[in-house]
């Protein structure tokens, strides 16, 4: 390439020059460009990756997008850092920079030698391993790749970055099995802060961490260790963070502490930790963070605790700590958390609170709580408090409730499981989750509930809760996820609850007086789960038209007055999630609706893959951590005879509750179609006909009921395949025959068969003869007697068309030969019947 110089060149160049000498003027010297290859090889780096801002978190931006390969001084460049003597790049920090893709160990990046300071946290790599290649930045002391979805096994290869001092792998896919945690501790002496949340190492603590005196931040949460932690670890010289949260195997005891430890934070949450806290934590006068909760302490809380000044967090939830004092807590003006859950308080609201002025979160469910809750509750921490867990106590109610309660950033009120007496307390606008179900709160719904635009879930079930819906419910549909008004007094229209728009996963209006059509903004819901409107006094026909909403799971109706008849659905893509229907105890008329057993394509899978439960899942921040709650759906439903409180439905529930209607006709073939379903209840209606032998291929079937209708002939002897059948009712219809036996069947007592008379055979007590029926020689036909002969061959087209020709052979070679012209006779004798029924 040859050199010319357009005068435009020449230009720039002395206006280069002319800024060159005023950087020597004012400054001692020049710091040199960096070196080509380095900007070649992160150019090549940043190419390697696509930008996707899905990829980082919300904040993020890329800041490899400045690179420019005209922007000839890459030291400048953001997120690079040179060494100011030689101009190599000693520090690249792409931490949140939208980076998506595969890295291995031919990349650039490790072309830059020179480097001690990694940092690429919060991106995307796809899975990657940490490529083997790291090895070449033999001078990192510095290596952060956290958050950033890389995989497999860490390689021994990081062993011999020797001069590192910082590591941090927090949440990824990673292992540190071989080579494990002992190596890593072995090799690094030095090391000063390791964080290595949720890494996955599956092992025992090695007692050579103890020895890593230069140790100052040591996270472990998460990781699968067990076995019994170095006890040396808590008295390493200057270490302030220690964290080996969410541990359960992990035991242990906490040493006497040394006075001049520098510990900050003590996080030891979620293990099997055990004995007493020593007095001597008193002494760290440094320590703000201490959360022992879900261990297994014991003894007393050390009340030198008291002398600590720091303390923002604490939480002793879920211990064995026996009767202590705890009126030290007073003191800890500065708190922000406090957790003091299930640890059998048995008084009132512990008076010591009353000082705490800037809680954020504070945590007293299940401790026995008695009394009301008291009026210097309203001046605690007004501004600061997000998340107030009271539920599992006594508490009775509320000193003078105020009409809004006080706390102007509350996301999170759990008042659920107390004896709450008076009107419905109304959180502030900023509420997210609140639950004050299963009390005795009085009093109608006040119209301001309508003005909680934030609120996601919303119980409010198991009151005494009266009067209308307010008309405004449907105002809270674009955040509300769940919604539970279940066994309350209200009563008149259901609201049209369902905005366009609306985020609603669940609803439960069940065990009221409400009346009414069901509301047909419902098909707003687009996101609806499951619709629980059972035990009310509805007044509407089959709500076909919730058809179209594409995840709806669970739709239960039962003890309402739905009439008419089903019909048959408007397209073949109605109700694709549905699993679970009852709309048993209602005056529905007609046929069975063999077109929706034909479409409902949920009930025809066995072991739907899903989570265990269907629940909402909400979570906020707080604290810096997300705090999660889930609502799990609940539901009523007869199973085995039994109406059944369900506190949670399993995910892979599958089930049809028809009973008690006014079905008539047969129970279609098409019914076999359904064979995922579990439970299965047709009882006390007007159905009539055979018992479909289709229903063999429900092998899913658990609970049968087919009792009080007009069935009639046989029952099916394929029956006996369904091996999972535990509950079988088929009493008081009209059939006949003998009783299979096999499987299941003999386990079934005579309440099953009871009520039919044509019945025989065990467990009945009515014989169906005096021979054993297997053992004898199959009846012929010439054995049939003259007179019914003619009947036998009247009624044998009948026969085939009910049941199919392998049915009539099992039949015959199950009859005995004694009682054989009787049970003929009722044979026929049915066959008739049944085909004038048609
Ligand atoms: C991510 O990984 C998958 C599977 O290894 C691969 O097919 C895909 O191409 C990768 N995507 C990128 C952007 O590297
Ligand atoms: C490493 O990744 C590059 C793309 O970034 C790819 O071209 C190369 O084939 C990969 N090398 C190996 C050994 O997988
Ligand atoms: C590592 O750093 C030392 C000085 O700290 C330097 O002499 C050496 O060249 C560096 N090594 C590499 C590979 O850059
Ligand atoms: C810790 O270091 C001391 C002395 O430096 C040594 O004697 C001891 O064996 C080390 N302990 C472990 C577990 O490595
Ligand atoms: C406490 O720590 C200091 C400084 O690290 C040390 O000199 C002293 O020996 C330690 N005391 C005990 C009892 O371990
Ligand atoms: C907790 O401690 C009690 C005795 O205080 C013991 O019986 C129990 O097994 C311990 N539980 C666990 C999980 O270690
Ligand atoms: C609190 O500190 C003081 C002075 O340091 C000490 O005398 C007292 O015993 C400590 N209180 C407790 C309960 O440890
Ligand atoms: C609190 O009450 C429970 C149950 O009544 C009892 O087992 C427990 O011992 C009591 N605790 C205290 C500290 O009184
Ligand atoms: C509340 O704090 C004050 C001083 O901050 C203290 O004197 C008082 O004892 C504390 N009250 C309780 C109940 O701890
Ligand atoms: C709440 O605080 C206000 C002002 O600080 C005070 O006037 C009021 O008496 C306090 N209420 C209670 C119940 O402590
Ligand atoms: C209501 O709370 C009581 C205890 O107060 C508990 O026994 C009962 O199971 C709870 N009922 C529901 C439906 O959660
Ligand atoms: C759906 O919501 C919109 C308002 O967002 C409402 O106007 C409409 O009537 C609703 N649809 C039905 C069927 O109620």
């Amino acid at each position: 390439m040859g050199f010319s110089i357009s005068p435009f060149m020449l230009l720039r160049f002395l206006a280069l020059l002319s800024l060159y000498n005023l950087m020597f003027a004012s400054s001692s010297f020049v710091q040199p460009l960096c070196h080509d290859d380095e900007s070649f090889a992160l150019l090549q780096f940043k190419e390697s990756f696509i930008i996707d801002h899905s990829a980082s978190s919300e904040t993020a931006y890329p800041k490899v997008s400045s690179w420019k390969l005209e922007s000839d001084d890459c030291c400048s460049w953001d997120g690079v850092g040179c060494d100011k003597d030689t101009g190599h790049v000693i520090s690249l920090d792409l931490s949140s920079s939208c980076l998506y893709g595969s890295i291995n160990s031919s990349s650039s990046l490790f072309h830059l030698v020179n480097l001690q300071r990694l940092i690429l946290s919060d991106n995307d790599f796809n899975n990657s391993r940490i490529p083997v290649g790291i090895r070449q930045l033999s001078n990192l002391t510095y290596l952060d790749l956290s958050y950033s979805a890389f995989a497999g096994q860490i390689p021994a290869e990081i062993l011999q970055l020797s001069k590192l001092v910082y590591l941090d792998l927090e949440v990824n896919s990673l292992k540190l099995q071989n080579p494990g945690l002992q190596s890593l501790v072995e090799k690094f002496p030095n090391m000063e802060e390791l964080y290595l949340t949720q890494v996955d190492i599956s092992s025992t603590v090695p007692n050579n961490m103890a020895n890593l005196t230069s140790l100052t931040s040591l996270i472990l949460r998460k990781c699968g260790l067990h076995g019994e932690f170095p006890a040396g670890i808590f008295q390493l010289p200057n270490l302030e963070f220690l964290s080996v949260r969410y541990n359960a195997d992990l035991t242990g005891y906490v040493p006497e502490f040394n006075r001049s430890s520098p510990l900050k934070s003590l996080m030891l949450a979620d293990t099997s930790f055990y004995g007493e806290l020593p007095d001597s934590i008193g002494d760290l006068k440094l320590l703000n963070e201490i959360d022992v909760s879900d261990c297994n302490f014991s003894g007393p809380v050390p009340s030198s605790l008291g002398n600590l000044t720091e303390l923002i967090y604490l939480d002793l939830s879920s211990n064995n700590f026996n009767r202590c004092t705890l009126d030290w807590i007073g003191k800890q003006t500065k708190l922000n958390e406090l957790g003091l859950a299930n640890l059998k308080l048995n008084s009132s609201i512990p008076f010591f609170i009353r000082n705490l002025t800037q809680l954020v979160d504070l945590r007293l469910s299940n401790n026995g709580l008695h009394g009301s809750i008291p009026n210097w509750m309203w001046n605690l921490s007004k501004k600061s408090l997000q998340n107030l867990d009271l539920s599992n106590n006594f508490l009775t109610g509320f000193h003078q409730l105020p009409v809004i309660l006080p706390w102007t950033n509350l996301l999170g009120l759990d008042l659920r499981n107390n004896k709450l007496q008076g009107s419905l307390p109304i959180p502030s606008p900023s509420i997210i989750t609140y639950s004050v179900s299963n009390n005795t709160l009085t009093g109608e719904i006040p119209k301001m509930i309508c003005n909680l635009s934030s609120l996601d879930a919303l119980d409010l079930s198991y009151n005494n809760l009266s009067g209308m819906l307010p008309d405004c419910l449907g105002n809270l549909s674009f955040s509300l996820s769940f919604l539970n008004l279940k066994r309350n007094n209200f009563n008149g229209k259901i609201p049209q609850i369902c905005k366009k728009g609306s985020r609603l996963q669940m609803i439960d209006f069940s065990q009221n007086q409400l009346q009414g059509q069901i509301p047909r903004s419902l098909v707003n819901c687009t996101m609806l789960e499951t619709l629980i409107l059972g035990n009310n006094q509805i007044n509407d026909s089959f709500p076909y038209w919730l058809g179209v909403l594409p995840e709806l799971g669970v739709l239960i109706l039962r003890h309402n007055q739905l009439q008419g008849a089903i019909g048959k659905p408007k397209s073949n893509f109605v109700f694709p999630n549905l699993h679970i229907v009852d709309f048993s105890y209602n005056s529905i008329t007609g046929k069975l609706p063999l077109e929706y057993f034909r479409i409902w394509k949920a009930m025809q899978i066995i072991g739907k893959n899903g989570p265990m439960y269907m629940q909402a899942n909400m979570s906020f921040d707080l604290l810096g951590y997300m705090w999660n709650s889930n609502y799990a759906y609940s539901m009523t439903f007869t199973n085995r005879g039994i109406e059944i409180a369900y506190e949670r439905i399993p995910y892979i529930f599958i089930a049809m509750d028809l009973s008690s209607n006014k079905f008539e006709g047969e129970i279609p073939e098409l019914i076999g179609n359904l064979k995922g379903i579990q439970v299965l209840n047709l009882s006390n209606n007007l159905l009539t006909g055979s018992i479909p032998s289709s229903l063999e291929k429900l092998t899913a079937l658990e609970v049968l009921d087919l009792s009080q209708n007009k069935l009639s002939g046989e029952i099916p002897p394929q029956l006996t395949q369904l091996t999972f059948l535990a509950f079988f009712n088929i009493s008081n219809n009209h059939l006949i025959g003998p009783i299979p036996h096999g499987n299941q069947f003999d386990t079934f007592q005579d309440k099953s068969f009871g009520g039919n008379p044509g019945l025989c055979g065990s467990p009945l007590t009515i014989k169906c003869g005096n021979f054993k029926g297997s053992l004898l020689p199959p009846l012929t036909f010439e054995e049939i007697d003259q007179d019914s002969k003619l009947l036998y061959e009247f009624s044998w087209k009948v026969v085939v068309i009910g049941y199919g020709c392998g049915f009539i052979i099992g039949v015959l070679i199950g009859q005995i030969v004694n009682a054989r012209k009787y049970n003929w006779f009722i044979y026929l004798h049915f066959a008739i019947q049944h085909q004038i029924g048609r």
